[in-house]
């Protein structure tokens, strides 16, 4: 599976069976955490058979058979949603390569203390379901283009397919709080007001990247 297709097929998986996660598979997603860790300076764990989406909150939010999440720790720092949006999505995207499915979480789970670790300065952001699904999930309903990026129709091809993978990526309660503008060979990204929001944009961000075939200095 390429990584465009991985974009066009993910969507957020809330039930799992209870295969586990081992081997190449396991091997593989330890192996991207690892790689952003080193590249972010995060401090992202995989969580294996915990008891987080053990609550009523996870009920509510119609979460079943969840065995393992990714908690996405970090230094508090201004920047420490953006980042975690970028790399969280990073190791979604990679996820879905490897045959499992994710479910992003900031709201609808329960913070186990002991079960990840977390140094005096670093914070859990939100965690990512993840896991065999019991479905693939469905395609979330968007916005248009022109409403998230004013210059759709005018800019070049590659900036129009930034914003349609940017369009299919993960927001939290899929709100597309974000927007794209085009100046001179440049693009600046922003997030407008809404919970996550800064969150989203760094998952937007990476979606961008990879719909426009455009490296970190895109960004203006
Ligand atoms: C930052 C963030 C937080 C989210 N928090 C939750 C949550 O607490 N509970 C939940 O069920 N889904 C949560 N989601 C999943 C979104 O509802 C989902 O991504 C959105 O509806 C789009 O659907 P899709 O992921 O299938 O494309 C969250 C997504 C993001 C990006």
């Amino acid at each position: 599976m390429d990584i465009m297709d991985a974009v066009r097929e993910r969507h957020s998986v809330r039930k799992y069976t209870d295969k586990p996660i081992e081997g190449e598979t396991l091997h593989g997603l330890l192996a991207v955490i690892d790689e952003c860790n080193r590249e972010s300076g995060l401090h992202i764990q995989l969580v294996k058979d915990e008891k987080a989406f053990d609550c009523l909150k996870a009920r509510y939010g119609r979460f079943s058979g969840v065995a393992n999440y990714i908690a996405l720790v970090g230094k508090d720092t201004p920047e420490l949603y953006e980042l975690v949006g970028y790399y969280g999505e990073k190791i979604v995207i990679r996820a879905q390569m490897l045959g499992l499915s994710t479910c992003w979480v900031a709201g609808t789970y329960k913070k186990i203390p002991g079960a990840f670790d977390a140094e005096p300065e670093e914070k859990l952001t939100a965690v990512i379901s993840v896991g065999y699904g019991a479905n693939k999930g469905v395609q979330h309903r968007s916005k248009k283009p022109e409403k998230v990026a004013p210059d759709y129709d005018t800019a070049p091809e590659w900036f129009r397919k930034g914003v349609d993978a940017a369009l299919l990526a993960p927001t939290a309660i899929n709100q597309q709080k974000f927007m794209f503008l085009y100046n001179g060979g440049k693009v600046s990204a922003q997030a407008l007001r809404g919970p996550y929001s800064m969150i989203d944009l760094g998952i937007v961000k990476y979606h961008f990247e990879i719909g426009s075939g455009k490296g970190r200095d895109v960004w203006k």
